[in-house]
């Protein structure tokens, strides 16, 4: 499967859900995350990011790595994303900053 990695935090710009034909991204007040029982690996979504944070899980970043187990665990939590919406005010400002996991709200 893909996964949504740190770069979507308080990014979240949504292009991404759109374009998913299997709707298996699911939101949280600042990060979405993909259902890895439900992504067909149909690298639909991956060109979408205009924050560059969706990647194969085979592929993620160096120390990305714990956004394999977060994707599978937040799926489960959070409720399923179809449509997009604005992105938050301040997106573009927090595009690109380092250490945002900690800034991870459930
Ligand atoms: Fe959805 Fe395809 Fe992206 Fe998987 S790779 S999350 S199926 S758009
Ligand atoms: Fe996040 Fe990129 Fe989608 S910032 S919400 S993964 S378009």
């Amino acid at each position: 499967p893909f996964v949504v990695i740190e770069n979507c935090i308080k990014c979240k710009y949504t292009d991404c859900v759109e374009v998913c034909p299997v709707d298996c991204f699911h939101e949280g007040p600042n990060f979405l995350v993909i259902d890895p029982e439900e992504c067909i690996d149909c690298t639909l979504c991956e060109p979408e990011c205009p924050a560059k944070a969706i990647y194969p899980e085979d592929d993620v970043p160096a120390g990305q790595e714990s956004f394999i187990a977060l994707n599978a665990e937040l799926a489960k939590a959070w409720p399923v994303l179809t449509e997009r919406k604005d992105a938050p005010a301040d997106a573009k400002e927090w595009d690109g900053k380092p250490g945002k996991l900690p800034l991870l709200e459930r």
